[in-house]
């Protein structure tokens, strides 16, 4: 997702004072249409990647304030699939943050709405850039990381980096 306001509305990317931040879950409910499944009656992955990209989005953009980019998809697993007519929440943070980028995780819940029964569907991570007002890569605050669980995501996010830094040298 380009996450990028008109020019007229777009604020000035905003400076930080190198002061760690927070990163707290966002999070957001949709239920499936059967527009959006597959002949299985389950739900097509390029919406849940839909749903993925407009979530991080807003987690990056709370996070660093500025407009951001998805520079890229890392691994997204679907572990179960959602049915049409499942509540579908899905969750996204900031996991990791280098320079400019930023590593988001990103879980799918599955719920069923009568039992209340749910389950991991997808977790996954995406990569996002900042840009400032000009549309260049804009540093980034650096991400506070406290709980047991925020170093999980960082050692993870971590892992997800190293990838894509293996995934851009040139081959030789
Ligand atoms: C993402 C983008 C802004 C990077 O621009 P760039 O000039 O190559 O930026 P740089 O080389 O200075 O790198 C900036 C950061 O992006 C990261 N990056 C650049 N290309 C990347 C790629 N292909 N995959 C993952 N990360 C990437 C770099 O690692 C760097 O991170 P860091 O500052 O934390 O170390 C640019 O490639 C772009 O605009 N892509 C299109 C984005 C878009 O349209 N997204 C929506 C698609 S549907």
């Amino acid at each position: 997702m380009t996450n990028a306001p008109n020019r007229r509305s777009a604020p000035p990317a905003t400076s930080h004072d190198g002061a760690p931040r927070p990163s707290p879950w966002v999070t957001s409910v949709d239920t499936v249409f059967p527009h959006h499944a597959n002949p299985l009656g389950t739900i097509f992955g390029g919406r849940v990647l839909e749903l993925l990209d407009v979530n991080s989005a807003i987690a990056c953009f709370r996070f660093a304030r500025t407009q951001v980019v998805t520079a890229s998809t890392e691994p997204v697993d679907f572990r179960n699939p959602v049915y049409v007519g499942e509540i579908l929440e899905v969750a996204s943070r900031v996991a990791w943050t280098g320079r400019t980028s930023m590593i988001v995780r990103c879980e799918v819940t599955g719920e069923n709405p009568y039992t209340g029964e749910r389950r991991l569907c997808t977790m996954g991570h995406l990569n996002f850039v900042a840009l400032d007002a000009d549309g260049r890569p804009t540093p980034v605050p650096p991400l506070l990381v406290e709980s047991d669980e925020e170093r999980a995501h960082w050692a993870e996010g971590e892992r997800v980096r190293a990838a894509i830094l293996r995934r851009r040298e040139p081959a030789g």
